[in-house]
């Protein structure tokens, strides 16, 4: 293995501060990370245009990107504007601002993907999955697809996969249809959508933020994207194809943290896949390979995955690592967001407009929560979907009974 200068650095900084430090059991798995984070680093592969040009072509976003899917530079970002735009969105002051459209989205799509529980709503869930369904149909092999808007610009939403993203597709239509004539593209809205939804969501990461990918209204390749009853082996495998690895792999399928399905049991429509729906924590990890709550639904794939010896280790990281997670979520979905990309090097960045990311949270109507994760008030499952606050709407306290 050889070192780059970079990751040296990085172990030898690490080790005089762990070897004083008396848990010796946790420096040890710190230094191991250290070195698992090397060896990474060096089988990272370049994609689209990054792949060809030489780092003198490179503008600074282009040497960021490469950077960030090198993982020398962290995919997270605090920069905020917290300024009103300069003008309506007609405006010629707001025109002249390439970041200025994109801040009005963000102020729509934060509104529509914030509940009044503070949790994040099923339209915002349906965003990142729908970032993930556009990028994700792409692989080494492929000639096009990729995050290139495709999936709302053909018929691709009548396949299969695509089951459960139908309001959020019509939602990214309708903002399409308000925006594309200032020059927004089907395929930046629906990764800033995800991006915007993942900071939304209580506890997401605040994702560095990219515009300027080209659509394609060809309907991307069949038999790229996941299966639920998939193996590990042919996750792995398939998701290898798209330049992502097992380690990756497993830091986005943590996305199932905030998830609630509709399609793989009809009969228990909107079970969500851990105890804290609409939350980006990282209680899906823990749960998934130990006890849940009996209205979660744990879909096979991911139980798969936590136990695979290829995957078992991160996903064990990953239930006591939140900041860990979410760095390693960043890094992984800027590189799924850019799949298919060919003009990495001329985009341009608008992390700015995101809103805040939210550190902490406490869920205020938790004791409710928790009943109807034991099974009872059926009558609350649109309400979780949509994230409404839950404390008031029953009225009469719940009913114990003896048996
Ligand atoms: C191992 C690969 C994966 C499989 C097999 C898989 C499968 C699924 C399935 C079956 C659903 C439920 C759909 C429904 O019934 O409504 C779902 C939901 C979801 N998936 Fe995945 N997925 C995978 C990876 C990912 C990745 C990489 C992301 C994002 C980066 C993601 C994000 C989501 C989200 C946010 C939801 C929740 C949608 C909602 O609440 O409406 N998934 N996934
Ligand atoms: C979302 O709603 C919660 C609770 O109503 C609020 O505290 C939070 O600031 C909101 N987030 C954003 C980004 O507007
Ligand atoms: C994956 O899940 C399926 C069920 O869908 C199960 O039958 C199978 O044993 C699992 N495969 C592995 C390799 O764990």
């Amino acid at each position: 293995m050889k070192l780059s200068s970079f990751s040296s650095y990085v172990l030898l900084s690490l080790l005089p501060f762990t070897l004083a430090h008396p848990g010796m059991g946790d420096s040890m798995r710190d230094i191991r990370r250290a070195a698992a984070q090397i060896e990474r680093r060096n089988s990272k592969e370049l994609i689209g245009d990054l792949k060809t040009l030489k780092d003198s072509q490179l503008t600074a976003i282009g040497k960021d990107i490469k950077a960030i899917l090198l993982e020398s530079k962290s995919a997270e970002s605090s920069v905020i504007d917290t300024s009103i735009p300069p003008g309506t969105v007609d405006s010629a002051a707001c025109k002249a601002d390439l970041c200025c459209v994109w801040k009005w989205i963000s102020y729509e799509m934060t509104a529509k993907f914030n509940g009044t529980s503070g949790r994040c709503t099923k339209f915002a869930r349906g965003a990142v999955r729908l970032g993930f369904h556009d990028a994700g149909v792409w692989s080494k092999t492929s000639t096009y697809g990729g995050a290139d808007g495709s999936i709302l610009l053909t018929n691709e939403l009548d396949r299969a996969d695509n089951n459960g993203l139908k309001d959020i597709a019509d939602y990214t239509k309708q903002l399409y249809n308000k925006y594309n004539k200032y020059g927004v593209s089907m395929a930046d809205l629906i990764q800033m959508g995800a991006n915007i939804a993942t900071v939304v969501c209580p506890l997401g990461p605040r994702i560095r933020s990219f515009v300027g990918r080209k659509d394609n209204a060809k309907a991307g390749p069949t038999g790229l994207l996941p299966g639920e009853t998939d193996s590990a082996d042919k996750l792995i495998k398939l998701f290898a194809d798209k330049t992502i690895d097992a380690h990756d792999l497993v830091a986005l399928v943590g996305a199932h943290s905030t998830s609630q399905q509709h399609f793989v049991d009809k009969a228990r429509d909107g079970d969500p896949q851990d105890s804290t729906p609409g939350i980006w924590d990282v209680a899906f990890y823990g749960e998934t390979t130990t006890a849940a709550p009996p209205r979660v639904l744990k879909f096979q794939s991911d139980i798969n995955l936590s136990k695979d010896s290829r995957t078992k280790s991160e996903w064990q990281a990953f239930i006591n690592g939140q900041g860990h997670w979410n760095a390693d979520y960043s890094t992984s979905y800027t590189r799924l967001s850019l799949l298919g990309v060919n003009n990495i090097n001329d985009l341009k960045e608008c992390t700015k407009v995101l809103p805040p990311a939210r550190k902490s949270f406490v869920s205020q109507d938790q004791a409710v929560l928790d009943l109807w994760l034991q099974g009872q008030f059926d009558q609350l499952n649109n309400m979780v979907d949509d994230a409404i606050m839950l404390t008031g709407v029953i009225t009469t306290p719940p009913k114990v009974t003896m048996t």
